[in-house]
């Protein structure tokens, strides 16, 4: 017998508390917040990401500043403005929404955010920080991920963890984090020999790949946490996951469906880093 995360409920949550902390810390000490999102060209899926994120701030009562530069934006042009946010004292948190256009290299946006308003965690000074588990900032989706199997009530500690995908902005923190909480943790990838037996071993089995359906039922230990990263469009229009659900819901015991469950964890992730962000003025 399964049971679904519910993505929804358990990100209402975290917003609620960083809405309240923000609250009474206006109060009591005049704190404001400020969330600088940069989208650059016209991706439909990265403006739905964007404007998603803008209403999440007015629910936090974080203030959003949106820079929508066309397709043409130079680098240079980009990195100006990051350039004056990075000293805009109204911005405690700076996200540039990836991907950016061929002509602009991520690796120089992303090195050249200020590493204390890097709310994304994607900057090499908070990479590093997460590799040593001292982290002023998680990174949203694995943190999101990490919410939601603490909502099931799952114990990390001496667990099979597998990860599928190795990216830098899922795979790699993810299975940080999962080691931090003393998980055994396996990172899958499009070269491993044999998937299957890997994620067959997983009491924790995250997929974070962008293959739809490529975790199938018959890949899955009886009674495992399934967390399905994934956001594919497929040609009818519809999102999948990368774990096939109605196979995959048979032999886990927690699953989270797409849309609906890490999704609405990455941006409640972001409103918590933001408000970590803002609070560290109180600091200096
Ligand atoms: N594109 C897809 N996911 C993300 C994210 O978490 N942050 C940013 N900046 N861009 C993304």
């Amino acid at each position: 017998m399964y049971r679904i995360i519910d993505g929804k409920t358990v990100s209402q949550g975290v917003k609620d508390s960083v809405r309240d902390e923000l609250t009474a810390l206006k109060t009591e000490m005049g704190l404001t917040a400020g969330l600088a999102v940069i989208i650059v060209g016209d991706d439909p899926a990265s403006k739905v990401y964007v404007r998603n994120k803008k209403l999440a701030c007015e629910y936090c009562g974080i203030e959003s500043f949106e820079y929508a530069l066309p397709e043409r934006t130079t680098q240079d042009e980009l990195l100006e403005l990051i350039n004056k946010l990075n000293s805009d004292p109204k911005v405690d948190g700076i996200l540039c929404q990836l991907p950016l256009p061929e002509h602009i290299d991520e690796k120089v946006v992303i090195n050249n955010i200020s590493p204390a308003k890097d709310v994304d965690a994607f900057h090499p000074e908070n990479v590093g920080q997460i590799m040593i588990g001292e982290y002023k900032y998680l990174p949203c989706t694995p943190a999101g991920v990490m919410e939601l199997i603490a909502s099931t009530g799952t114990e990390i500690s001496g667990k099979e963890c597998v990860v599928v995908g190795r990216s830098n902005i899922v795979g790699k923190p993810m299975a940080m984090l999962l080691l931090h909480k003393s998980g055994t943790v396996t990172i899958c990838h499009s070269k491993t020999k044999d998937l299957a037996e890997h994620c067959r071993r997983a009491d924790i089995l995250v997929a974070a790949v962008g293959v739809p359906n490529l975790i199938k039922g018959d890949m899955i230990k009886e009674g495992a946490v399934v967390i399905d990263v994934g956001m594919n469009r497929l040609d009818n229009g519809k999102l999948c996951g990368d774990v096939e659900f109605e196979t995959a819901k048979e032999k886990a015991s927690y699953i989270t469906p797409v849309p609906g469950g890490v999704g609405p964890m990455t941006i409640a992730m972001l409103m918590k880093n933001t408000l970590t962000a803002a609070k560290s003025k109180l600091k200096q």
